[in-house]
């Protein structure tokens, strides 16, 4: 594939408005007109270059859309105040009451339990289905659906969605592909394989500082020009806005994205191999033994590796809190939720990021008590931390 997402960040040229290397940031809410007429064009959508309420947009946003729109291939894109800010007008933006969503079961819990608990009540059912069967993706579709959904790399046991297929059955049943990229930005280019809108929260690894929640629809200009609609666009009017000084901060972090991806790419897998021959069962999409690890390669811009989320089960819940104790008292990371940070994270996501789906169905995915997630960080001397990982894990009696 010769899509290079990370070109077309370093492609972009901005000038402040004295002349900075940096673009100025748009410190208003509202803006003036010098005609009361250009007010009413702007309105009704039809005078470029005018800016009328920052809900709406504003330059320093579309600064931050412009450079995600580079990066996923993508006409357009609306950044928005978190990830939950930018899947939630999109899903509503698609679908009316009485329509129906086909979803990976394996996706972030917050998202799980918008489908269930919350977007019913609109009338609007979702079916949650084996993200790695397209069969039984297929098989669940009925003439209500309108939406697939699905993550690239699925939250929290790293299943690899086949969106070239999945884009296949989309356009037969002429539904919508929404892909959240949100574990494999630049590894997982998802328009490029088909599917017709790319979420991510930028929270993770595209801000890459743990200092600010933060989303993105990126998506053709006729969508999101229909999510910015005055009269009736889900992102205009409910209204989950990121302000100016938050999105001139996370384009400036974004220009270290690949330098970063690869590293956490790098020392994942390091830790990955080691922890294996070590004796646990790791889940990373870059050992041979995971079930899509082929998959992934047949979809993956190469020089960003695997991505830098790994899972294993410390078979139960307690060993796997004694554990991660443990880490976080010898300084290997951070007992959190959220990933993409300098430092390693880690949660129990059955308890933690995941909890919102019930424990039946989280045994029906695979999800044990036991599992711990790691959002493996930037560290220099991988060598070492491995050293340290495997003395806390023998000192827990998991080795
Ligand atoms: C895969 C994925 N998508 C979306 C979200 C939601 O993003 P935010 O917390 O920025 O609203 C998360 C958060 O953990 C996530 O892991």
């Amino acid at each position: 594939m010769s899509f290079k997402p990370a070109n077309n960040i370093q492609d972009l040229q901005y000038f402040g408005e004295f002349g900075g290397v940096n673009p100025s940031i748009s410190d208003s809410s509202t803006y003036t007109f010098l005609a009361a007429k250009s007010m009413m064009d702007t309105f009704e959508g039809n005078l470029e270059g005018c800016y009328l309420y920052s809900r709406h947009s504003s330059p320093t946003n579309l600064y931050l859309g412009q450079i995600l729109a580079a990066m996923e291939g993508t006409e357009s894109a609306n950044v928005s105040a978190s990830g939950m800010g930018a899947i939630t007008p999109t899903l509503m933006q698609l679908c009316n009451a009485g329509d129906h969503i086909v979803s990976s079961r394996t996706i972030y819990g917050g998202t799980y339990a918008f489908l269930k608990n919350f977007i019913p009540k609109f009338g609007i059912e979702t079916s949650f289905v084996d993200i790695t069967s397209l069969e039984k993706m297929e098989a669940a579709i009925t003439k209500k659906t309108k939406v697939i959904y699905c993550e690239s790399v699925s939250n929290p046991l790293l299943e690899i969605a086949d969106i070239k297929g999945l884009s296949k059955i989309a356009k037969k049943h002429g539904l919508k592909l929404v892909v959240d990229n949100t574990f494999s930005p630049l590894q997982i280019s998802p328009v490029k394989l088909g599917a017709d809108i790319v979420i991510h929260s930028l929270t993770k690894f595209i801000n890459g500082s743990s200092d600010t929640v933060g989303g993105v629809v990126c998506a053709s200009n006729e969508f999101i020009d229909s999510l910015r609609n005055v009269n009736d666009g889900a992102s205009m009017l409910l209204g989950p806005v990121m302000d100016s000084l938050r999105a001139s901060s996370v384009l400036k972090n974004i220009r270290t994205l690949h330098i970063r991806m690869k590293k956490h790419s790098e020392n994942a897998m390091y830790l990955a191999e080691k922890l294996e021959e070590d004796g646990l069962k790791i889940i990373y999409p870059g050992l041979e033994h995971h079930p899509q690890h082929e998959l992934y390669k047949t979809m993956y811009n190469k020089e960003y590796g695997f991505g830098g989320m790994l899972s294993f089960d410390a078979g139960t819940l307690e060993k796997a809190d004694e554990l991660m104790e443990l880490m976080q008292k010898r300084n290997l990371g951070y007992l959190a939720v959220s990933l993409g940070f300098y430092k390693t994270l880690f949660n129990a996501p059955g308890t933690g990021t995941s909890s919102e789906i019930p424990h039946d169905e989280q045994e029906k995915m695979g999800l044990t008590d036991g599992l711990i997630r790691f959002s493996i960080g930037l560290d220099n001397d991988i060598e070492r931390t491995h050293q340290e990982m495997r003395s806390c894990m023998k000192e827990v009696g998991i080795l």
